[in-house]
């Protein structure tokens, strides 16, 4: 086993959160623990200066942050996000096949690799909201054993199974959950789960995850590979850098937001208000005034983490000439001409002065010209509350697979990073001109 603690600790976080909204109630976990207090955005705020308080939005994104005094410079910023790609569990799901076997209805979630969810163990996780006598409340879910499993079509019925697949979800991935008897029990099941009894089910968002755990692995432990390292690595290494920030005279914000793998559009989403609306009380609750609010804007930082493509062993050429990220090489600046990363040369070169100060290395990524490439959080937020912002993110293979690849030296250079960031503070002095303070 490696001596790595912090991998260690990644993948049992990892195996805790198989959906967003478990990911959230882990950090809000670790954050109670910490001292933090929580917030609700439905109530006043009372803030203290020393106080750490967070706040979730639809229990599936998480802002955290600490007050250092009356008087702050600015925010410092470290966002990622909490969902991946996978199978949503749909309304009705239950599907006969010749009254001898039983399918779960899905559809997709954002834009994962559909071949490697074939063979494997499967089950569902998510929550569900509950009658009470009152009105709803909403309850975590995780049938915590292998319950479903997608079969491949054997190769004596397909012969051209490895000559290029197409996958169609409605056709191809639709789980087996069991026999002719297990139809009608899946409410049952899941009412079962959330201890309470199905009449007072009222409605659910259940995900499918994968059941493989996570495993650190190579010659020389320098892997380690699990479902879900999209985005949850950063999350899981920025928070570890939150915890480890040291007084600086701006506030730093641990950010993490859902819905990024179907465009961030959502309530809770990057596009939504729940950053800006989250700032604006802060200051407000500190006696700013609004031309304050702007001031402390303007001497911000804002560092988008999200997942980098490092080069493939088997596919190098897939990766720019001159710009090639490998795992363990270090935290990922990403660029874009059209601007689908926020990077640009100031953003770029404060968050290598910040690396410099910790001795974590940093590599490039940018796509090759020919090719489209993903995008993120960074510049969606940035339509909502305008900062420097840098992307960055951790190399990684096989992104939006159920079962990626990283680099186990990586989690500890983004930890040590982010406390880099969150200990900084950022001081404008003209238009493109900052002071590391
Ligand atoms: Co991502």
């Amino acid at each position: 086993m490696s001596s790595n603690k912090i991998n260690e600790e990644l993948l049992k976080f990892l195996e805790k959160s198989p959906t967003s909204f478990h990911a959230v109630a882990n950090i809000a976990e670790i954050l109670g623990k910490k001292g933090f207090t929580p917030l609700t955005e439905s109530r006043k705020w009372e803030l203290v200066p020393g106080g750490k308080y967070y706040v979730t939005r639809n229990g599936s994104s998480i802002l955290a942050f600490m007050i250092p005094g009356k008087d702050f410079q600015g925010f410092q910023i470290i966002a990622s996000h909490s969902d991946s790609p996978s199978f949503k569990v749909k309304e009705n799901p239950e599907m006969d096949r010749e009254g001898l076997y039983t399918r779960l209805n899905v559809e997709g979630y954002g834009g994962m690799l559909c071949a490697p969810w074939f063979d494997r163990p499967l089950s569902v996780a998510g929550r569900v909201a509950v009658r009470t006598e009152k009105g709803v409340e909403t309850r975590l879910v995780n049938v915590d054993r292998d319950l479903l499993l997608i079969p491949s079509l054997a190769i004596h019925m397909n012969r051209k199974a490895n000559d290029g697949q197409s996958y169609n979800v409605q056709q191809d991935l639709i789980p087996l959950y069991g026999d002719g008897k297990a139809k009608n029990s899946f409410r049952k099941l899941i009412a079962k789960e959330a201890k309470i009894s199905e009449k007072d089910l009222l409605s659910m968002d259940l995900f499918l995850y994968s059941r493989t755990k996570g495993t650190i692995w190579g010659a020389k432990e320098e892997f380690l590979s699990s479902g879900r390292l999209d985005d949850l690595q950063c999350a899981y290494a920025s928070l570890k850098g939150f915890l480890k920030a040291e007084n600086s005279k701006s506030i730093p914000v641990y950010a993490v937001f859902d819905n990024e793998e179907v465009g961030s559009g959502t309530k809770q989403g990057a596009a939504s208000t729940f950053l800006k609306d989250v700032l604006h009380r802060i200051a407000g609750a500190l006696g700013k005034s609004e031309e304050e609010y702007q001031v402390a804007l303007a001497g911000s930082f804002m560092v988008s983490a999200d997942n980098a493509h490092a080069v493939h062993p088997n596919y190098a050429d897939k990766t720019d000439p001159t710009n090639r990220p490998f795992l363990n090489g270090g935290i990922v600046i990403k660029y874009s001409a059209n601007q689908k990363y926020t990077t640009d040369a100031v953003s770029a070169a404060l968050f290598k002065l910040l690396c410099e100060r910790e001795k974590v290395p940093c590599q490039t990524f940018v796509n090759r010209s020919d090719m489209a490439g993903g995008s993120t959080l960074g510049n969606i937020s940035n339509t909502q509350v305008a900062l420097n912002t840098v992307d960055i993110g951790l190399p990684q293979l096989a992104m939006h697979s159920p079962y990626e690849t990283a680099g186990t030296k990586d989690t500890e250079y983004l930890a040590k990073a982010a406390k880099a960031v969150f200990s900084a503070s950022v001081l404008v002095s003209g238009d493109g001109g900052l002071e590391l303070v």
